[in-house]
């Protein structure tokens, strides 16, 4: 990133970051262009824009240094800035990089107001869908913008988060984008709230008590399963799973239900919620630990998707499942060589206490294709670490033998940016997890594969006719390290990407 300034250069995010970004009208708007790398002289479309701005567009054209490149700024004056699209033509992914350095000068300007003007210059397939591009700065800047700043404490250093910044265009088509993207960006950074609160906080009970004042505020319907409730239903593995914990097991149901849906699709989404991973008897060795509080991202996922699709109010139903528990070790808890009955009838040798989400999942899914009957449903989890060495941090484990259900995901991966990578489930992988003492088991007596083995261990809970798509996300859920977009943490990943399909299944009527 490079930002030209008008007094010193800046080349890094500063901490304090604003506390809220809406759109809607301010009162004092610094206006915003853009530019590629092949302009020597401010482009004749934006000459108007330039003397609104009182000239403060062709004063950060011509600053020394500015080139245009992707992500680099240039501010005029407080009145007008300048962002580099390169010399490529702008795609969301380049825009939302875009978005993360302009939040990041626009707070150093101490701007309140930003006037987002993409439309006269977009070139490429954008140029057609300028709502599409500034809902991706708009994404970028959102995700850049967030820290958790829960735990500043008594001897925080640097500025805390404050003000607001709203963003404007005199675009009607920008407007709405900006809209999308900020509802988006917001749904993505609920998801990194949730997961980055710890896990002496964020308890079964806890995730529940989120969706429940989620739904209050959004007006969707929530339900949730106790742990008593789950024993006698029948629930074996999230009972077992949640068995060793003080904090008991639960099962939150989230409904939305628009006034008028566009299509009689039902989709379920479900998603695994450890609130903390030990591991269980099949204890994970001290440095696989750290970290397991994030067990819960494709929980948060889906509650952060629900809080965009009840906010953007899409015409379609939506559920979600999450089967919430925490996997730890005491007298009570499961052991490796317990039988248990999962809520489909379908018996499992426990043979490691450590894969424990797919027992979880299990139940979630029988569950879900009993009493919700969706048309389609998708699970997204934290799965397995051997999905992380297989795709890294880059993209998602995608497993899905339904055609249509398939391109609907990748399409969403597309659109959000958070991309799946398709892997093979055939009947082999699933004979694979047929167990000696019970139906099957929940890990194979080899490692080989077992980003695979647990999505087949899955496929036995869901209707055979039913289009099914499973996501390991134990990869991108969570970076060490900063990036362009997040700071090191929770990134939110696939709360856009199920907020992206569920909007694709709305269209598709
Ligand atoms: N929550 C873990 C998977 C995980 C590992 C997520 C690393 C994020 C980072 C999951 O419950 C687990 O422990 N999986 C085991 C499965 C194995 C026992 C078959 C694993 O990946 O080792
Ligand atoms: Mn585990
Ligand atoms: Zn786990």
């Amino acid at each position: 990133m490079l930002i030209v300034w008008t007094k010193a250069p800046l080349n890094r995010f500063p901490h304090h970051m604003y506390r809220t970004i809406r759109t809607g009208t301010a009162r004092k708007a610094i206006v915003i262009a853009a530019v590629s790398s092949n302009c020597k002289q401010l482009p004749k479309s934006l000459r108007e824009l330039n003397t609104k701005a009182q000239g403060a567009l062709d004063a950060a054209m011509k600053r020394p240094g500015f080139d245009a490149s992707a992500g680099s700024i240039a501010v005029g004056s407080d009145r007008g800035l300048l962002i580099g699209l390169g010399d490529e033509h702008p795609t969301p992914a380049s825009l939302r990089l875009a978005g993360a350095s302009l939040v990041a000068a626009l707070r150093h300007l101490d701007a309140t107001g930003a006037d987002i003007e993409l439309q006269h210059t977009l070139a490429g397939p954008l140029k057609k869908t300028p709502a599409l591009a500034a809902q991706a700065l708009a994404e970028g800047m959102v995700l850049a913008n967030w820290r958790q700043e829960t735990w500043r404490g008594a001897a925080a250093t640097g500025e805390s988060a404050h003000g607001t910044l709203v963003l404007s265009s005199q675009d009607a088509t920008t407007r709405g984008g900006l809209r999308r993207g900020v509802v988006l960006g917001d749904g993505s950074n609920e998801a990194r709230r949730l997961g980055s609160t710890p896990p002496n906080i964020a308890s079964p009970a806890w995730v529940a008590s989120q969706a429940r004042s989620m739904a209050r505020k959004l007006g969707m319907q929530c339900s949730v399963l106790s742990a008593p409730k789950l024993r006698d239903m029948g629930m074996g593995g999230l009972t077992a799973v949640g068995m060793g914990s003080d904090h008991p097991p639960c099962l939150v149901h989230l409904k939305w239900k628009p006034k008028k849906a566009t299509t009689k699709a039902r989709l379920a989404l479900v998603g695994k919620t450890i609130t903390y991973d030990t591991g269980g008897y099949s204890l994970k060795i001290s440095n696989g630990m750290k970290g397991m509080k994030y067990d819960m991202c494709g929980g948060a996922a889906v509650l952060g998707a629900m809080q965009t699709i009840a906010t953007l109010k899409l015409p379609i139903e939506v559920h979600a499942v999450l089967p919430c528990a925490e996997n730890m070790v005491s007298a009570r808890a499961y052991r490796p060589d317990d039988i248990i009955t999962l809520y489909n009838g379908v018996t499992v040798e426990v043979t490691n206490t450590d894969a424990e989400g797919r027992l979880v999942l299990g139940d979630a899914l029988a569950w879900t294709c009993k009493h919700i009957k969706p048309t389609s449903v998708v699970d997204i989890a934290t799965l397995t670490g051997g999905v992380v060495v297989a795709l890294g941090e880059w993209c998602a484990g995608l497993w899905c033998g339904d055609r249509s259900l398939r391109s609907l995901v990748r399409d969403a991966g597309d659109a959000s940016g958070e991309q799946v990578w398709w892997m093979p489930l055939w009947k082999e992988h699933k004979d694979f997890m047929r167990a000696r003492h019970a139906d099957i088991w929940n890990s194979g007596p080899k490692r080989d594969g077992h980003p695979i083995q647990g999505a087949a261990f899955l496929s036995y809970f869901v209707d055979e006719a039913l289009p099914w798509a499973h996501i390991d996300i134990a990869g991108p859920a969570t970076s060490d390290t900063k990036t362009d977009l997040c700071v090191a943490g929770p990134t939110g990943f696939g709360s856009r990407l199920l907020t992206e399909m569920a909007a694709g299944l709305a269209a598709k009527g």
